[in-house]
């Protein structure tokens, strides 16, 4: 197996445009839905409250109740409300730009078909499950001539702006190497790994490609330059069934250990969630049918987020780490690990003036001439998906749609090139944990 890497030939974001592109639109960006689940529903709020003038002309969603309300909401007409996206497809063009939000394993089919249809793209991450169906959507893109946008949020963050900007400077001099770490929080790797979307490789994707390949497209993007070599460890290491202590039970609700020492007892996440709100009630959304005591018992007695987290059917990692070489000799060690609070991504970046030391929010130089530090808070929140990705949510969105209507692909950072190469080095690192070998790319 090959993977390519052709990050220094990436001029521009946008290698294909719609043909309106290039001039400013005199009405409103058209934009369709497909799977207005929490991501959907979240960029579709962005675009409500974007400056760029919007219209949503049409949502695709097999849940009826959540399709219904957000119509209504956005003013979509009954005829252009779909069960499913692939009925979207089969009508003619709806609008300018799709918002691709389905769930991983539908990714490929749904780019492809909208493409040929004309729309450009929104495209969750991860773009596809293979590196060969991550390069069918870059040419079908291609084929379309239509711009691919891929959601990798981190990169339109603020902080991320910000810290960019130093080391573009020159603040710490040339980068050598990087340390990043993914602390996914325990609470949230046992929703999300444990018993939720991500918990199997076969029904979703490796644990490094539908959590991490944000962080390993940010690396890319920090670093500058293309990865030469990857190696890679981890495993599944504590959530198996062998592990689970003397006397828990099949299910949370029932478990004499839940109120007492189970640090991922769901009652701790949901019912939290539910009464006290915050972060946590992101995840009992997703958990319950609604917020009420009633239907998250309910969700808790019946549904996948009231298993043990020992008892699962889940099978992907809970920690990894990959080791990186990129062009000129430069390394980047990056942890992903379960075993958590819930905090933002911290990294320190290495440079031969300085070091560079942030946390989602703060970002520390400490200068090897003068020894002196400067602190910079970009203030921007947490970083996780129930947070906007610090800003990097409304970031990429209003980033991607200014770039349509004003006709400025230069806005984008992640096109389908770019999206594509960065993607090929999360298959290659994977490929380099299951093999045990060092991957040269
Ligand atoms: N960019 C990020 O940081 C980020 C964060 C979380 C998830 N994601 C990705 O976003 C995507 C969506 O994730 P989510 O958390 O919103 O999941 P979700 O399950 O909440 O949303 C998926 C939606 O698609 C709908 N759907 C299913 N089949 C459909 C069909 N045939 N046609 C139309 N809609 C259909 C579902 O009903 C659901 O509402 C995934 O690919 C995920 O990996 C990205």
């Amino acid at each position: 197996m090959t993977y390519v890497t052709q990050l220094p030939t990436q001029t521009t974001p946008f290698a294909n445009l719609h043909a309106h592109h290039g001039r400013a639109l005199d009405r409103p960006l058209t934009l369709a839905v497909a799977g207005a689940g929490a991501r959907g529903t979240g960029y579709l709020e962005l675009a409500e409250r974007a400056e760029t003038p919007v219209r949503i002309t049409a949502i695709a969603e097999p849940r009826t109740a959540r399709r219904t309300a957000l119509a209504l909401r956005h003013g979509v007409p009954d005829d252009a409300r779909f069960a499913d996206w692939r009925e979207l497809a089969a009508r003619p063009r709806l609008a300018d730009a799709v918002v691709v939000a389905v769930q991983d394993a539908q990714h490929l089919e749904a780019a492809q078909a909208f493409a040929a249809l004309g729309y450009d793209l929104l495209l969750e991450k991860p773009m596809a499950l293979s590196a060969e169906d991550v390069d069918a959507i870059a040419a079908a893109a291609q084929q379309g001539g239509v711009s691919l946008t891929v959601c990798h949020v981190m990169r339109y963050a603020p902080y991320t702006r910000r810290l960019k900007e130093f080391l573009d400077a020159g603040r710490i001099g040339d980068i050598v190497s990087v340390q990043h770490l993914e602390p996914i929080g325990y609470w949230h790797y046992a929703h999300s790994f444990v018993r939720g979307n991500w918990r199997r490789t076969d029904e979703s994707t490796f644990a490094l490609l539908s959590k991490s390949c944000h962080d390993i497209d940010w690396l890319s993007h920090i670093v500058g330059r293309p990865v030469r070599a990857v190696s890679s460890f981890g495993s599944l290491r504590h959530f198996r069934p062998e592990n689970a202590p003397a006397g828990s039970t099949e299910r949370c609700l029932d478990c004499p250990l839940a109120q007492r020492s189970c640090p991922y007892a769901a009652q701790k996440l949901y019912q939290v969630g539910l009464r006290e709100g915050g972060v946590k009630q992101y995840f009992t959304r997703i958990a319950a049918e609604e917020l009420t005591e009633e239907a998250v018992d309910q969700a808790l007695r019946t549904g996948p987020y009231g298993r043990c987290v020992y008892r699962s059917d889940n099978d992907v990692v809970d920690h990894q780490v990959v080791n990186l070489e990129y062009e000129g000799g430069i390394t980047a060690a990056f942890t992903l690990t379960a075993f958590t609070p819930q905090e933002n991504r911290h990294t320190k970046i290495f440079g031969t003036r300085g070091q560079l030391t942030g946390d989602g929010r703060t970002i520390e130089i400490y200068d090897f001439a003068t020894d002196e530090r400067t602190v910079v808070d970009t203030d921007n929140g947490g970083s996780s998906a129930a947070e906007g990705h610090g800003g990097g949510d409304e970031g990429l969105m209003s980033a991607f749609l200014r770039a349509l209507h004003e006709g400025r692909p230069g806005l984008l950072l992640t096109g389908a090139q770019e999206s594509r190469d960065t993607h090929r080095i999360v298959f290659a690192a994977e490929h380099a944990r299951r093999t045990g070998q060092v991957v040269h790319l």
